[in-house]
């Protein structure tokens, strides 16, 4: 087995204080960022804190670390990927700090360094998929996401400047829409689909399965990314956003129905809490889609209301893609670390089991309260209620940082 790179660990320990930093911040806003004003200064800073500090850096050390399994060859180049850390590090909290000060100028220039990352993320990715060769619905999933994500990021990058300098105004709008939809749906969709298709038959050993649907899950997901990108970037009318939905929702239920059909080839009765709440999750989401499709088609009008928009990104970032994540982490966390500490010495006396690193009912437990805590807030947004609100935000900034501490607490072994 090749020696264990550092490169993963980085990520995912910045990725766990992007997590803590984005919760404390909430915490004493008393989730006030959430709201009409959502974008300006505040909102800013906690969206990018979360997504970028939190579930891109997290996602980043994921790819390093299970690239390598997927496709059962090398990172193309591990000195490309430490530069990319830095780089995209530097530039995250420099935009951060632009965006709570408001400061165009320090958004712009900063924004532009996180993407220098970002493109060599691409680059890196590119020369490892394209030299092993091997497509499947996860590796090309995997392409796709991360072709999403520089997008997102060059889209991103174009808005900052064009705060600095005001040259293309009329486009900023245009930009604003396909930014969000490249960077949720395209990034975090494609990524975390593409990837469960490697990490659930792994955790429930599930054998013989039938992959067809994986295949139907990326092209209708794709069609989506795809159409509702355009449709915002030359800002065509609602009915195109309104299928582009469509071929969302019904990509989220053939998922599910993948899912289950995963688990129904399990050759182990349980994979875990974690893995079982990411399942549990995506079912919850899969409801929820179906709801939204026919209020958007009953009232398309209403589609890209702030208020809307609010409920849904919640449900997707926060329910979903934030959820998800927690979950995996559960088991690669305690799998990596346990890799890197006692892989040599595995079986003789004293040597700690991989079940030992992390208490099971504890996570259980934590990622319970971090989904009623996800839909207290979610019945406040939908009630308007800033009280509910804040007390839903307060408990699940409470209770994620209890979680995430159990996850951290795996590295003290
Ligand atoms: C280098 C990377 C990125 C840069 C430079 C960047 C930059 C920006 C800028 C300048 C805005 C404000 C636009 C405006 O209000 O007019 C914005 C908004 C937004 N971005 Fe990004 N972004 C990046 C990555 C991402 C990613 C990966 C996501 C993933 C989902 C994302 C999601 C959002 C969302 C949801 C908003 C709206 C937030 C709000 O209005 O408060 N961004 N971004």
């Amino acid at each position: 087995m090749p020696a264990m790179s550092r490169l993963p660990f980085l990520f995912i320990v910045t990725g766990i204080f992007g997590f803590v930093l984005f919760h404390a911040t909430s915490l004493m806003s008393l989730t006030g960022w959430i709201g009409d004003d959502i974008r300006g200064p505040a909102g800013w800073f906690q969206v990018h804190l979360f997504v970028l500090g939190w579930a891109t850096m997290l996602a980043m050390g994921a790819v390093y670390q299970l690239i390598n399994v997927i496709l059962q060859s090398n990172l193309y180049s591990e000195r490309l990927g430490y530069i990319h850390y830095a780089l995209f590090t530097v530039g995250l909290f420099g935009l951060l700090f632009g965006f709570i000060q408001g400061d165009t100028y320090w958004i712009g220039g900063f924004a532009t360094i996180a993407f220098s990352g970002i493109v060599l993320f691409v680059w890196n990715m590119a020369a490892t998929l394209l030299r092993a060769g091997t497509w499947n619905a996860i590796t090309i999933g995997t392409a796709c996401a991360v072709l999403y994500l520089l997008l997102t990021g060059l889209s991103g990058m174009a808005m900052g400047i064009n705060f600095a300098t005001g040259l293309y105004n009329d486009l900023h709008e245009n930009l604003f829409g396909t930014h969000i939809w490249l960077g949720t749906l395209g990034w975090f969709g494609l990524l975390i689909t593409g990837f469960s298709y490697k990490l659930l038959p792994m955790f429930y050993l599930s054998h013989d399965y039938p992959t067809r649907l994986e295949y139907v899950v990326l092209g209708l997901w794709n069609a989506g990314v795809l159409l509702g990108a355009t449709s915002f970037l030359f800002g065509l009318s609602a009915g195109y956003k309104v299928a582009a939905l469509l071929l969302i929702v019904l990509a989220v239920l053939c998922y599910n129905v993948h899912l289950l059909q995963i688990r129904s080839k399990r050759h182990k009765r349980s994979p875990g809490a974690g893995i079982e709440w990411t399942v549990t999750g995506s079912q919850i989401f899969a409801i929820f889609s179906v709801v939204f499709a026919i209020r958007a088609l009953v009232s398309p009008e209403h589609l890209l209301d702030t208020h809307t928009v609010l409920m849904v990104g919640w449900v997707y970032l926060s329910c979903w893609v934030s959820f998800t994540v927690l979950g995996y982490m559960s088991k690669i966390v305690p799998f990596l670390w346990w890799t890197h500490k006692y892989g040599k010495q595995a079986g003789r006396p004293g040597t700690p089991l991989l079940a030992d690193l992390l208490d099971e009912r504890k996570a259980n437990f934590g990622l319970i309260l971090i989904l009623c805590a996800n839909l207290t807030v979610l019945v406040g947004l939908i009630l308007g209620s800033q009280v509910v609100i804040a007390t839903g935000g307060a408990l699940l900034s409470i209770v994620s940082v209890a979680y995430i501490t159990l996850i951290a607490l795996v590295f003290a072994h």
